[in-house]
């Protein structure tokens, strides 16, 4: 990208007394603390001790009531996002894993083969999806956890296996895999979850049926924002000794380990942050709203990160319309990966009040009444919100005028729903549960193609650079 390289040092002075701007390359050095290692050591290790701390904490699931139907479960992935979900998957009652699928048998294939052998599961090693259906038949499910651009071929593989799947959002990188994937589970008539978890999420649910479907605190929904704001990082990267042979790579579709490892920001690999981040609180939008945006625009571009290993794009500014069933609704989204300042979450705001949520407890789930809403007694008596915070009036700035016509900050109240599990086990147990037929999915795969149709928009209306419609079959899979 043009003058991406010049940015930030226009206006670094030399000499002791002026403190030097850092350009971009220094701030993403200074971020390796082990200089002997590089930044690839200092990305690696940090994974390493967070992929550590995870498993030291996974704990044993609970002893299954004698009744519970066992599942057999198939882990295909087992990098950063395989590895949570083991962990969730740890601790629900009556898996029994079999299988371990991941082409990285030199690392994340023998750790958590590993780790699930320390867990007494027997679990054997693959290398090739297409081996691991064939030579275990008696698997139920098969959780998948692999880059996006293999999350197609892979589901529709193993449904057709017979199998029931949970694969990981976003459901694929284009719709065409996304609406084979649809048509896989259809035609075998086995479960296809996509791994939406807020859906599931008790905070969530609660937000979704109890305030905005029963108590309708928001009033009429007017307009949405939201974001993802992460700081920068460096590429993750892998020691030598763990590297996967340029065949096995390239059998797989990547073309070096540095690809292998930031597939996401490849283009026909992942679809950069916009659907990594941004799937998640699209996906809300459209939940919360009750219905499919009818248009987009976006602006975006690789302003920071250097644009031949960050294929898409680093910064995203999108703007959706909504005709909801009670009106017109504009909201806007926005993922940047160069400042992790106020971190992630969604804010509705109605013409009665204001919901902020987020999976996050940084902020949890936080409402403010409209000074001109019905009074909300009856859900604080009802527990569905706390007793209002009431914001104080600030103190006269000694030298600022007041101004009489300036907005009265509405109370706060708080949601007092807390996930006390990990994020994603609410979700897998919803999915284990409807495979022994004890409940319907949260997010089944029609609910994930709709959400993948309002994401993936976003990159082409940011190279249309104008606005795109969606039609209301766009959203029939
Ligand atoms: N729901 C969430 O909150 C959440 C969070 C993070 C990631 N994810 C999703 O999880 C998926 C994986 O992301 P990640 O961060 O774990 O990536 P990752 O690169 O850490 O892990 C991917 C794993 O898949 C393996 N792999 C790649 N191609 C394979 C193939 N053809 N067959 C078998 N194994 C293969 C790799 O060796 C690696 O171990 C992505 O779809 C991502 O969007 C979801």
């Amino acid at each position: 990208m043009a003058g991406e390289d010049e940015k930030g040092k226009g206006t670094a002075k030399t000499g002791a007394e002026a403190p030097r701007k850092l350009d971009r390359r220094e701030v993403l050095a200074g971020l390796s603390t082990v200089p002997a290692l590089g930044l690839f050591g200092y990305a690696w290790n940090r994974q390493r001790q967070y992929q550590q701390a995870r498993v030291q904490a996974a704990s044993a699931a609970p002893v299954a009531s004698a009744d519970l139907q066992v599942i057999n479960v198939g882990l295909l992935g087992a990098g950063a996002q395989g590895q949570v979900l083991t962990d969730a998957m740890l601790r629900i009652p009556g898996l029994r894993f079999r299988a371990v699928c991941d082409v990285w048998t030199e690392y994340n294939q023998k750790r958590v083969v590993n780790q699930l052998g320390k867990f007494k599961h027997e679990v054997r090693g693959y290398v090739d999806y297409r081996e691991m259906l064939d030579k275990e038949k008696e698997l139920d499910a098969v959780v998948i956890a692999t880059p996006d651009f293999w999350h197609s071929p892979h589901a529709v593989a193993c449904l057709e296996a017979g199998k029931h799947v949970y694969c990981e959002k976003e459901m694929s990188n284009t719709l065409e895999g996304a609406r084979a994937m649809v048509a896989a589970a259809r035609e075998t008539g086995k479960l296809l979850q996509i791994g939406h978890q807020r859906r599931s999420n008790p905070r969530y649910l609660h937000c979704y049926q109890r305030l905005l479907g029963e108590a309708k605190l928001l009033g009429r929904i007017v307009t949405v924002s939201g974001q993802w704001n992460r700081a920068v990082a460096a590429d993750l990267g892998a020691p030598a000794r763990y590297a996967i042979p340029d065949a096995r790579l390239r059998q797989y579709g990547f073309k070096d380990m540095h690809q292998f490892r930031n597939w996401r920001w490849y283009k026909g690999l992942g679809g950069g942050p916009i659907v990594d981040l941004g799937s998640h609180q699209i996906d809300i939008y459209t939940w919360f709203l009750g219905a499919n945006p009818s248009q987009v625009m976006a602006s975006g571009g690789q302003l920071y990160y250097d644009s031949k290993t960050h294929e898409w794009y680093d910064t995203v500014m999108a703007v959706y319309d909504y005709d909801t069933p009670a009106g017109p609704v504009k909201a806007y989204y926005q993922t940047q990966t160069t400042n992790g300042s106020q971190g992630y979450f969604e804010n509705f705001m109605g013409d009665q009040g204001t919901l902020l949520i987020s999976e996050s407890e940084t902020y949890g789930a936080k409402l403010y009444r409209d000074p001109n809403a019905p009074a909300w007694d009856t859900w604080v008596q009802k527990g569905y919100v706390t007793a209002p915070k009431v914001q104080e009036m600030k103190e006269k700035t000694e030298g600022a005028v007041l101004d009489v016509r300036e907005s009265v900050s509405p109370d706060e109240h708080k949601v007092p729903v807390v996930l006390g599990d990990p994020y994603h086990q609410p979700h897998l147990q919803n999915f284990f549960d409807a495979v022994r037929g004890k409940a319907k999915l949260n997010c089944p795969a029609e609910i994930g193609y709709e959400s993948a149709v309002s994401v993936l928009k976003v990159n082409e209306a940011i190279e249309a650079k104008s606005p795109l419609s969606f039609k209301p079959e766009d959203f029939h899979s």
